[in-house]
């Protein structure tokens, strides 16, 4: 059996790629190191050791990948108060700093979320940059987080003034997308709003991170509806959205047909075949064989091509269509033949276009007056999207199931979109948002009405937007019962409009939280594993963490003798923090393992938990015989 030591990091990624590597080249590790010799040996003609070649940096780039690859030795910390429908929801809601919270979410989520949506600082001089602090990220986001007092906010604004403008910009954008392309399926795809700011900065590293090859599209997006008269130059009426796909297997979805397109198949002859309209007969490109007459069986009058066109048919399907009546001689029957189009031949969608204009997906208005609508007072957040815009790009890229994550999420308008859309369509997308708690001003409408920081915004949006799209779908079961009953609208109670609250802190358990100027006593310390103040939830939640397990799987609690079993994902993952436990506890498992059937079971103990080392043996062997065989100590 087993026992394997659970560590307190998030993936690390440098030796995952390293183990990619030795599977695919094992000649070129001598000792555990490359052999960059050999390596280039092997790659031969590949490799390129010219100075001169095409290549896209900046100060400080090196630092920011390495950046990206040393794993976060903090954690998520589960908030039940603030969370919403805390047993049944899938979808998340994470205060934090962005770069640790992707590097977090590296094991549980790798390869697995459908589409990302960011609307990053677009660096216009004025915007906040965070700035990352590289020898512990962790320590001064909680001092930042912490340390906001009578001085206002710590977060300085990059001005262009400052010689390092495009730079930050970059070092703040580099390391996270890096991220959030590992958490991206293979059919996944990712959407970034930018303006003209960073537009090329942002091409340039997206096309380095997922590869030339990989760019979609670069859509225009009509923010505005009317132009700002004062503007210097020319007024801006548009932002940008970059799309990159993961790999080819990202296939984009057609987007409903308008009813207006449909409204043109009006006539039906109540022959199975369903609503048709009339089309042209003819084609542009000519062909001789496709010249010839159609008689009219009604007036028995024959009509040619006009010169120079031709039938869409030969004279074989032409006669196909007459037998199949799909050849329409004027609502009279003395007309022109004309052919019948019916609808469910026709492209079932629209191909999405790269050109969004706002009268179908909203403008800047919009966003602030569906943010109004939803508080009742001024808007509280300063550069929302419409949720319609960010609903258009989860209909072309998202199946009913997916997960949705959107790592600047400010007030949470994707997580309104993807609410509203699944309230349309009964898809079951689960969202994941990730926002710092920027505290708002003071001298804002935000801070006044009582929001501190981005995050209460956030979070308040989805509990409204929740609580409003959730109305309307009553109010439609109310007008139209039917419609309930043949499925063709959602049930109110089928939404989820819940959401879990985690926030980021240092780790829980000491020993993966040593105090380094302090050691010896960190791990004198580490034999009461806990760091004081956090509860056996919090630690739970790590353990989810850093196992790699999804953190909305359904959590229940078991007991035995005063000590507590929680069962994750039904049975896939037992966990026990209490001390002194006797085998009572493994006789409990075993006993749940039968009831829940989970395919495989994992149990989690603490480390010093064993009333003794026989009891420690004898649980062991328990549970290797009803088939256990993985235990982690923590
Ligand atoms: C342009 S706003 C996004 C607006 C959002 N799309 C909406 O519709 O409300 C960018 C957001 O990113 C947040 N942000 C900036 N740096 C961050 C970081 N390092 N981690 C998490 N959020 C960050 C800012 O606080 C801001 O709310």
């Amino acid at each position: 059996m087993n026992e394997t030591k659970l560590n307190g990091q998030s993936a690390d990624i440098v030796s995952g790629n390293i183990q990619k590597l030795k599977e695919i080249f094992p000649e070129v590790f001598c000792e555990d190191k490359i052999d960059f010799e050999k390596l280039q040996a092997v790659l031969g003609e590949y490799t390129d050791d010219d100075n001169e070649r095409y290549n896209f940096t900046w100060w400080g780039k090196s630092r920011a990948l390495r950046l990206a690859q040393t794993p976060s030795m903090g954690t998520l910390r589960p908030c039940k108060e603030e969370s919403k429908d805390w047993d049944t929801t899938q979808n998340l809601y994470i205060e934090g700093d962005n770069l640790e919270v992707l590097k977090l979410l590296q094991k549980s989520y790798h390869g697995k979320v459908k589409m990302i949506y960011i609307d990053p600082p677009y660096n216009t001089g004025k915007d906040f940059i965070y700035p990352d602090n590289y020898s512990d990220p962790l320590k001064n986001y909680l001092e930042m987080t912490k340390q906001v007092d009578d001085d206002g906010r710590k977060i300085s604004t990059n001005s262009e003034a400052s010689g390092r403008f495009h730079t930050n910009w970059l070092n703040m954008m580099y390391p996270r997308l890096r991220l959030a392309r590992n958490l991206l399926r293979d059919d996944g795809v990712i959407f970034i709003s930018i303006d003209d700011n960073e537009l090329e900065n942002l091409k340039k590293i997206c096309n380095e991170i997922f590869g030339e090859e990989n760019f979609v599209a670069n859509i225009v997006w009509q923010k505005k509806y009317a132009a700002t008269n004062d503007a210097k130059g020319f007024s801006v009426m548009h932002d940008h959205i970059i799309v990159f796909q993961k790999s080819e297997t990202f296939n984009r979805i057609l987007l409903p047909r308008t009813s207006k397109q449909n409204k043109l198949y009006k006539y039906d002859d109540d022959d199975g075949k369903g609503l048709w309209r009339s089309d042209n007969l003819l084609v542009k490109t000519f062909s001789q064989s496709s010249v010839f007459p159609i008689t009219n069986p009604n007036t028995n009058k024959d009509y040619y091509p006009p010169k120079g066109s031709s039938w869409r048919g030969s004279r074989e399907t032409i006669e196909k269509w007459l037998e199949e009546n799909r050849i329409f001689f004027g609502r009279d029957g003395k007309g022109a033949p004309q052919l019948k189009r019916y609808l469910n031949e026709v492209q079932q969608g629209r191909v999405p276009v790269t050109w969004w204009p706002f009268h179908e997906v909203g403008h800047n208005d919009a966003a602030n007056k569906e943010m109004k609508n939803l508080f009742k007072t001024k808007s509280p957040f300063d550069t929302p999207k419409p949720s319609t815009l960010i609903k258009r790009m989860i209909q072309i890229s998202s199946p009913e199931e997916s997960i949705i994550l959107d790592f600047f999420a400010g007030s949470s308008s994707c997580a309104h979109a993807v609410m509203k859309l699944n309230s349309e369509d009964n898809g079951q997308r689960k969202f994941i948002m990730v926002q710092l708690p920027e505290p708002t001003d003071r001298k804002s409408e935000a801070y006044k009405s009582g929001y501190k920081n981005i995050c209460e915004i956030g979070k308040e949006r989805i509990r409204r937007a929740g609580e409003m799209i959730k109305a309307e779908l009553q109010a439609k079961q109310t007008n139209q019962p039917s419609m309930l009953e043949e499925n063709k609208i959602v049930h109110p109670n089928d939404l989820d409009i819940g959401f879990k609250v985690f926030k980021l802190d240092s780790s829980n358990l000491k020993k993966w939280n040593p105090d380094s100027e302090n050691l010896e006593e960190s791990l004198l310390d580490a034999i009461e594993n806990y760091v004081e103040g956090r509860s056996e939830l919090d630690v739970v939640c790590e353990i989810m963490l850093k196992y790699g397990i999804d953190l909305t799987l359904p959590l229940e609690e078991y007991e035995v003798g005063g000590k507590k079993i929680y069962s994750v994902g039904y049975g896939a993952l037992m966990i026990c923090l209490d001390r002194d436990i006797i085998t009572d506890i493994a006789n409990e498992i075993v006993r749940l393992k039968k009831k829940l059937s989970p395919e495989v079971m994992r149990v989690v103990f603490k480390d010093n938990g064993f009333k003794d080392d026989s009891v420690k043996t004898n649980t062991k062997e328990i549970l290797r015989n009803a088939g256990i065989d993985e235990i982690v100590s923590v």
